[in-house]
Formats: C-alpha cells, sequence, structure tokens
C-alpha cells in the first residue's frame, strides 16, 4: 500500500536473514531448520526445471524465476526424499513454506545457489500412503519482493515425479500490499488473498500482487508501472525484475495456466494517496479497460470488486472507518464500474480491451453480467489494521473468511478444504480452564 515502508523494510531487512519475523515489534522465535545440503546430488535422481511433471503456481519466467505473491511449485513423488537446487537468480535468504500432503507448512530460508534438503525420511508423514497418493510436494514463496530460482528438483535413485493434475476450479487475486499480505507474519502465506484461495481448498489459486503499485499505469511508490500494464506481464514490479528484465519484461503467457473462473481485483488504495498523482477519471478509465482487458483473456471468469477501506480513526468517543467519515477511497468511483458493467448498455455490446493495440473494441456478442461487487464495511475493526496501516493476521482471515463466504453463495461454490492447515502459526487459545 504505501512503499514509503515498504523501502524502509527492505533496506532494514537487508543484512538480516529474512527469517526473522518481528512480532509487535518483538523478535518471533522461529527455529526454523537449515535445509541446506552440503553432500553431493549423485545420490539422487535429478529433473530439469522444465520437467513435464512439475507444475508451477502463480507466475514464474522462462528462466523459472517466481515472481508476485506466493508464487508456487507443486508436484507428486515417490519415495521419501525430494531436494531442490535454487538457482543464481535466487534471492539469498528468501523464506519459503513447503509441505508434504496435508501436513503444515515447514519454512525455511533458501540459500542462492544451493540444495536444500526438504523432505527427507524424517519428515512426519513421509512413510503414510494414503488417503492422499501419490505423495504431494508444495512449496510457495512466503515474500513478495524476494524470489527462488528452480535449478532442479532431485529425489531419490529408483524413484519418480508424479504430475499432479490441477484442481478443476481457479482463482486470481489481483491487487497490491493489501493483497500480497504486507506487514503480516508470512506476508503471502498469511494474505487474505491465500486465505481465499487456499481457504476455499481444492482451487488453484495465482496471486497478481504487488505492493505500492497503482492500477493506474504510472509511477507509484517506486513501482514504475500501472497493473494496467504490469498483468500482462510475468514479473512484477520490483527493482529483482528491474535488475533481471530491464525494462522489457516477458509477456505473459495466459495459456501456462487454466483461465481463472473467478478474478478478485483490490486496487486503488495506493491510486487513490495524493502522493503518486493519479486522477480520479484515469483510474475509472482505466480500471474499466483492465475489466475489459481480463474479460477478452479470461471470457467465463466472474470478476469480483473489492471496496476500498482505507483505514479507521478515532471520531469523538469511538472509531470509525474512513470511508464513511470522509471522502476517500473510490469507494463511489469502484461502484460505478460496477454499475457499467451491469447496464443493459454494456451487456448488449460488451466492449473488449486488446493491451497490444492499448485500444478497446466492441466484441458484438451480448453477455451475461459477469462484474460484481464485494462491499468490505463492516468486516475489519480499527484495530484489525496494524500500526503500518494493512490488515493484522487477524483481519486477513476476516476479509478471507467473508470472500469465502460470498463466494460459496453466490457462485455455489463448495467448501472443499476440511482439515489441513491453511493459516500457519494462528493457534493463540486459552489452556487453563480458570484463571
Ligand atoms: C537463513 O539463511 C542465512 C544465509 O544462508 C543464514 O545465515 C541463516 O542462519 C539462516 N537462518 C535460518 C533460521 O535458517
Ligand atoms: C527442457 O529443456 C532442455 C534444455 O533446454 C531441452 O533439451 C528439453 O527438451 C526440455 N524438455 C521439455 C520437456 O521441454
Ligand atoms: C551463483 O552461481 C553462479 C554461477 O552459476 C555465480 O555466477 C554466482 O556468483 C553465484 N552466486 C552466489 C550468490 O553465490
Ligand atoms: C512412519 O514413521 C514413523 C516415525 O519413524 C513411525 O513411528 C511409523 O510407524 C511409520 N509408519 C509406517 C506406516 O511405516
Ligand atoms: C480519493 O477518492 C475520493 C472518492 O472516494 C475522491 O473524491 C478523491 O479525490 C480521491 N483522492 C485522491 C488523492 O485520489
Ligand atoms: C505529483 O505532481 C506534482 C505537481 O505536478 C509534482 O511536483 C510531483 O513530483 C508529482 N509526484 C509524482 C509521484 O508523480
Ligand atoms: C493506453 O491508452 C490509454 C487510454 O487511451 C492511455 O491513457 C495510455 O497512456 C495508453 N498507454 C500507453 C502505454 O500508450
Ligand atoms: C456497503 O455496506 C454498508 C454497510 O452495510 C452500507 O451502508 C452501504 O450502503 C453498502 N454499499 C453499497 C454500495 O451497497
Amino acid at each position: 500500500m504505501r512503499a514509503a515502508y515498504l523501502l524502509n523494510v527492505l533496506s532494514s531487512f537487508a543484512g538480516l536473514a529474512s527469517s526473522t519475523i518481528l512480532q509487535n515489534g518483538q523478535v518471533r522465535i522461529t527455529d526454523y531448520p537449515n535445509t541446506v545440503l552440503s553432500a553431493s546430488t549423485a545420490q539422487f535422481k535429478t529433473y530439469p526445471p522444465n520437467a513435464t511433471e512439475l507444475s508451477y503456481k502463480g507466475r514464474w519466467d522462462s528462466k523459472y524465476i517466481s515472481w508476485w505473491s506466493a508464487p508456487g511449485l507443486k508436484f507428486g513423488f515417490t519415495g521419501e526424499q525430494v531436494a531442490i537446487t535454487f538457482g543464481p537468480y535466487t534471492t539469498d535468504t528468501t523464506l519459503i513454506g513447503y509441505r508434504i500432503d496435508g501436513q503444515d507448512w515447514q519454512f525455511t530460508n533458501v540459500t542462492t545457489n544451493a540444495t536444500h534438503l526438504l523432505v527427507s525420511p524424517s519428515t512426519p508423514g513421509v512413510n503414510l500412503t494414503t488417503p492422499i497418493n501419490p505423495s504431494t510436494f508444495e512449496l510457495r514463496v512466503t515474500n513478495w519482493g524476494y524470489g527462488v530460482q528452480i535449478a532442479s528438483v532431485h529425489i531419490g535413485k529408483g524413484e519418480k515425479l508424479i504430475k499432479i493434475p490441477d484442481f478443476g476450479r481457479t482463482i486470481e487475486v489481483i491487487g497490491d500490499s493489501l493483497s500480497a499480505g504486507q506487514y503480516s507474519t508470512f506476508e503471502g502465506l498469511s494474505s487474505y488473498a491465500y486465505g481465499l484461495g487456499a481457504g476455499l481448498g481444492d482451487t488453484e489459486y495465482h496471486l497478481t500482487a504487488y505492493p505500492g503499485i497503482c492500477l493506474f499505469d504510472k509511477r507509484c511508490y517506486g513501482n514504475l508501472r500501472g497493473m494496467f500494464y504490469q498483468w500482462y506481464h510475468t514479473s512484477d514490479t520490483s527493482g529483482r525484475a528491474i535488475d533481471i528484465w530491464g525494462d522489457k519484461p516477458e509477456v505473459w503467457d495466459f495459456s501456462k495456466q487454466t483461465a481463472a473462473d473467478i478474478v478478485v481485483i483490490n486496487l486503488g488504495t495506493n491510486d487513490n494517496n495524493s502522493a503518486n498523482n493519479v486522477t480520479t477519471d484515469g483510474y475509472v478509465a482505466q480500471y474499466t479497460m483492465l475489466i475489459e482487458g481480463i474479460h477478452a483473456v479470461y471470457p467465463k471468469a466472474q470478476i469480483v470488486l473489492i471496496a476500498l477501506w482505507e483505514g479507521f480513526g478515532a471520531v469523538g468517543n469511538t472509531y470509525e472507518q474512513a470511508t464513511l467519515t470522509s471522502d476517500v477511497g473510490y469507494v463511489p468511483q469502484i461502484y460505478s464500474i460496477y454499475q457499467y458493467f451491469n447496464s443493459k448498455e454494456y451487456l448488449q455490446n460488451p466492449i473488449l480491451y486488446d493491451p497490444v493495440k492499448n485500444a478497446t473494441y466492441a466484441s458484438h456478442k451480448p453477455s451475461d453480467p459477469f462484474v460484481h461487487y464485494f462491499n468490505t464495511t463492516g468486516i475489519l475493526q480499527h484495530n484489525d489494521i496494524g500500526p503500518q496501516y494493512h490488515p493484522t493476521d487477524v483481519g486477513h482471515i476476516k476479509l478471507a473468511s467473508h470472500l469465502i463466504q460470498y463466494i460459496k453463495l453466490k457462485f455455489d461454490w463448495p467448501l472443499y478444504a476440511t482439515g489441513p492447515e491453511v493459516q500457519h502459526d494462528t493457534l493463540y487459545w486459552n489452556d487453563q480452564s480458570s484463571y
């Protein structure tokens, strides 16, 4: 949301392992294992990063470098060992979450050019073969600004990788720091966007979110381009992306993944900040064209526009949401965009957007309504926002829970997550029956 903070955080963390998690200003004890393997990889069977058995989640480029929020890698394997060699474009000390089957997430920080042994005979559950068979390995990068490069994947000699088919439904979240989980414990893996995708269960989720980004295509908080441009590209707007791809990011090949069934957009908090000089008309025009572009790429997707909340403040002897007490947050603009897409005029002759020509065109084919408005008022309260203006871990969980229920009721999506952990390290409870 505010890259002034984001840049401070990046620089102050530069000398620290990224696995240092600050919790209300205190260092959280993490004790994540060091998984670097110093032994030779000759003991393994090795697969290249383009092995067809590997499924990449979110956006990865042609060099197998991860981008945006919580990008993932998933595959099935036989045996009791998985090691991964991370390439030279890996950000040193990137914290990853990884798990097998329905076990809880584990964490480790990744070293550039190193091989990490992530599954071994001592991994809980590795010797159990039911009900999930073959065993499934998944990893997710937690931090939006850091990334990893997959150089190779290793398993035991004589064992094999197995392709895990995609789940039958897909969701994409397009957003800024609020969706990337900035200032939450595990960042991407604590975000409402992840909580939504993983919390629905049996759903592919791709989180195209980056802190500080505007929807409108201009420089915002150090991000050189807005989502209106960047959504069509593989890499995000980080300095890391500029170091690797300069001003020629790879164009994202949407055919690499199953088309999204639901797209959730949460953009405008950075546009609606006087630091970034976006005009209201410009925001509305490019938001409209972004939706027209998404509709061209994913013609069957339902698109949910999240209303902005812009924080809370003390008002007299209570607290109020800023969007209710002052003219902020582009709330009426987002509602009017929703109305526009549901107007008879639009639905009878939908307009689409072509990013190559940077121009709109008429589709000449009537459409059913596909744009929805998600009203956030009443979900978060003032103490769900941390001192850095972003939802706390609890705030993220509330938003995710409401979105899950909204999607269930609105689109008739059953909830398939029925046991395995979604949010990690949220087990707070009272273990005394009386004080
Ligand atoms: C994280 O990685 C860095 C660099 O390799 C290392 O110095 C540090 O000990 C690691 N921390 C943990 C908790 O694994
Ligand atoms: C993977 O890349 C190698 C080297 O570029 C190439 O020879 C091979 O055909 C590729 N494999 C697949 C499955 O694309
Ligand atoms: C990683 O390996 C490459 C060669 O493959 C080397 O150029 C680079 O300096 C190494 N990076 C680190 C941080 O060790
Ligand atoms: C799996 O390994 C654990 C720990 O070593 C052991 O207690 C358990 O009996 C094993 N289970 C099976 C099915 O082999
Ligand atoms: C923020 O949005 C409100 C509408 O809610 C608008 O009146 C105001 O001009 C916007 N401010 C900025 C800086 O974009
Ligand atoms: C916003 O506009 C003002 C006045 O034109 C200018 O001084 C400032 O540099 C601009 N800021 C950004 C981030 O574009
Ligand atoms: C694309 O078109 C929009 C609307 O006409 C315009 O505001 C924007 O500057 C154009 N972008 C580029 C990169 O030409
Ligand atoms: C959003 O919800 C709030 C609280 O229920 C309500 O006051 C407001 O009218 C709703 N906005 C829209 C556009 O429906």
